[in-house]
């Protein structure tokens, strides 16, 4: 099983907790998609930005590889459809007006392969006036501390009532800008650890990802730094990068 997605398999009851208020980010792909009325959401996980995008005359598909995550995302819309796949290796033989790779999870994807694969997949699944979206983190790798500890998040878990914090550990590998980051959810009261697990990021440069999207076919049409549309610029935390079929 794909490390990262035991991780996800793991800390699926806590996902959306953990990831807290989005509605800046929502509010991006609603305006992203209001033309659209076939939409493609990979991977998709807990199914919460797929929830917001449905319509009733539009069709939104969510593919992910964890099952625990298909689960949370088909109990929470029936609007959308969810499929089981490798966002490396799909094929739904139809093609969408807009295909999302939201949340960094680009950045599951360590190696050169796997992003070029992914990609090939997003273009294959775009329609011929469509767009595809790829959101990701942009940092100064450089200050990257190598090891890092710290909450990650506190909340008050919906389902067991109880009050949780995530600690996150994170170790950051200079050669291969791959980040292991372990997040630990304890019941604050009882100190009992509920779920543990670790995943992998790799950080792309701006310079890596528009390669990568030129090398499939995707010629990028908007680069911006944040959800509020702002132009990327170096200091930037985000790159969100539309692109369309060349
Ligand atoms: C950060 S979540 C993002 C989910 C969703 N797009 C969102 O905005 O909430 C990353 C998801 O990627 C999935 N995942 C990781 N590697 C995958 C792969 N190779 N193929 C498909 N899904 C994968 C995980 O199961 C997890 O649900």
């Amino acid at each position: 099983m794909n490390q990262n997605v035991e991780f996800y398999n793991h800390l699926a009851d806590f996902y959306d907790q953990i990831h807290g208020d989005r509605s800046l980010e929502i509010a991006f792909y609603q305006e992203q998609a209001s033309n659209a009325q076939s939409i493609l959401e990979v991977p998709v996980g807990s199914g919460v930005l797929a929830q917001a995008l449905c319509r009733q005359d539009r069709r939104v598909v969510g593919v992910d590889l964890s099952e625990e995550m298909l689960v949370k995302a088909r109990s929470l819309t029936k609007e959308a459809e969810f499929v089981k796949g490798d966002m490396c290796a799909f094929d739904l033989n139809e093609t969408f007006d807009l295909v999302l790779c939201p949340l960094n999870s680009f950045m599951h994807l360590c190696t050169e392969d796997q992003a070029l694969a992914a990609l090939t997949c997003f273009k294959e699944h775009c329609s011929a006036n469509g767009k595809v979206i790829v959101s990701i983190d942009q940092v100064a790798l450089e200050y990257m501390p190598k090891k890092f500890e710290g909450i990650r998040a506190q909340f008050k878990d919906k389902t067991s009532d109880s009050n949780i914090t995530v600690l996150e550990k994170t170790k950051f590998d200079r050669k291969t800008n791959i980040m292991n980051v372990q997040w630990s959810a304890f019941d604050d009261e009882t100190r009992d650890l509920k779920a543990t697990s670790s995943y992998d990021n790799r950080f792309y440069s701006n310079l890596e990802i528009r390669k990568y999207l030129e090398k499939v076919g995707l010629r990028v049409i908007a680069d911006y730094g944040d959800y509020e549309k702002n132009e990327r610029t170096n200091i930037s935390s985000r790159q969100i990068l539309i692109s369309e079929c060349a």
